[in-house]
């Protein structure tokens, strides 16, 4: 999980958690190993709240796509930290409103990869390519990526749950500034992490991923925003990414697995769990 950069490995772990794939399980779906579902309920045993906030950022990500391509009229989507294909993915809710929207979809995880090339045989607007979302210019520069996004044109930057997985603040700065800085005026970056209010309990949090082996740092959410470029947040603000803009009419995420059904909802039983959340945004490029 601590690979080093460098061209992403191509082998496919399945000794350790990976992030993609447990989210894979707290999202309903089957792309994953032993060790990642029993990763995803040690985390919800020791930190009760957690597959609720892992769901209300795949709704997030819904919500903020309609937004961008509904509402906003992008038609361009770079998205950074894709995660495996699931339901309602960036693509089929960008093309719901804007049918002849780009996406291209970067990971470094080699199954996302893998799966994603199913997900480009139905669609020839849409691309994977595995890379290190840190090595950003890079990315910006890659011949896929320029096939499909045009930088002098408005373009939706997705970088949603993965900052988390940049421990270093200096990095997940730079990163997030130049990707502020190709994108042109009437762009947006949509931005979500794992935070809490409370630094001890980002402390917590970041003690329970690392002990499983993961690259990991819940920020609070002070330090979150202290780290986002400097451009200008669409109402509500940055925010936990369940209060923004809600909508209880959205589709709904796929069931999750019987052994998870006991942490669904626990987050709203107990005050205290408000303290933690994916937090973030959608910020315009004026
Ligand atoms: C929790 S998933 C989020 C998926 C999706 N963005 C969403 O919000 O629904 C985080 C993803 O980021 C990927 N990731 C983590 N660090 C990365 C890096 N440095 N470069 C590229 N992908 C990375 C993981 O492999 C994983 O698929």
């Amino acid at each position: 999980m601590t690979a080093p950069k460098g061209p992403p490995s191509r082998n496919i772990a399945n000794d350790v958690p990976t992030p993609a794939r447990m989210y894979d399980y707290s999202l309903g779906g089957k792309d994953n190993y032993a060790v990642d579902r029993e990763a995803v309920l040690e985390v919800n045993r020791r930190l009760p709240g957690g597959l609720d906030i892992a769901r209300q950022n795949r709704l997030f990500l819904y919500r903020a796509v309609r937004f961008l391509a509904r509402d906003a009229g992008i038609r361009q989507f770079l998205d950074l930290g894709s995660g495996l294909p699931t339901q309602q993915n960036v693509h089929h809710v960008a093309q719901e409103f804007q049918p002849d929207a780009h996406v291209v979809y970067v990971d470094n995880d080699p199954v996302v990869l893998t799966h994603g090339r199913a997900l480009l045989a139905e669609n020839d607007q849409t691309k994977v390519i595995m890379a290190d979302i840190t090595e950003t210019s890079e990315i910006l520069a890659n011949e896929q990526v320029r096939q499909l996004i045009d930088l002098s044109k408005p373009v939706a930057v997705l970088c949603l749950s993965v900052g988390h997985s940049i421990p270093d603040d200096v990095t997940l700065r730079d990163m997030l500034a130049t990707l502020a800085d190709a994108i042109c005026p009437g762009s947006y970056l949509a931005f979500s992490q794992a935070a809490t209010v409370a630094p001890e309990q980002a402390a917590i949090a970041t003690g329970v991923a690392t002990g499983l082996g993961m690259k990991w740092k819940t920020r609070t959410t002070e330090e979150v925003s202290a780290l986002l470029p400097d451009l200008e947040p669409v109402e509500p603000g940055l925010i936990d990414v369940d209060d923004w803009r809600p909508d209880p009419t959205q589709p709904p995420l796929p069931p999750v697995d019987a052994p998870l059904l006991p942490f669904i909802g626990v987050r709203a039983q107990n005050e205290a769990f408000k303290d933690s959340m994916e937090f973030g945004g959608v910020l315009l490029k004026p």
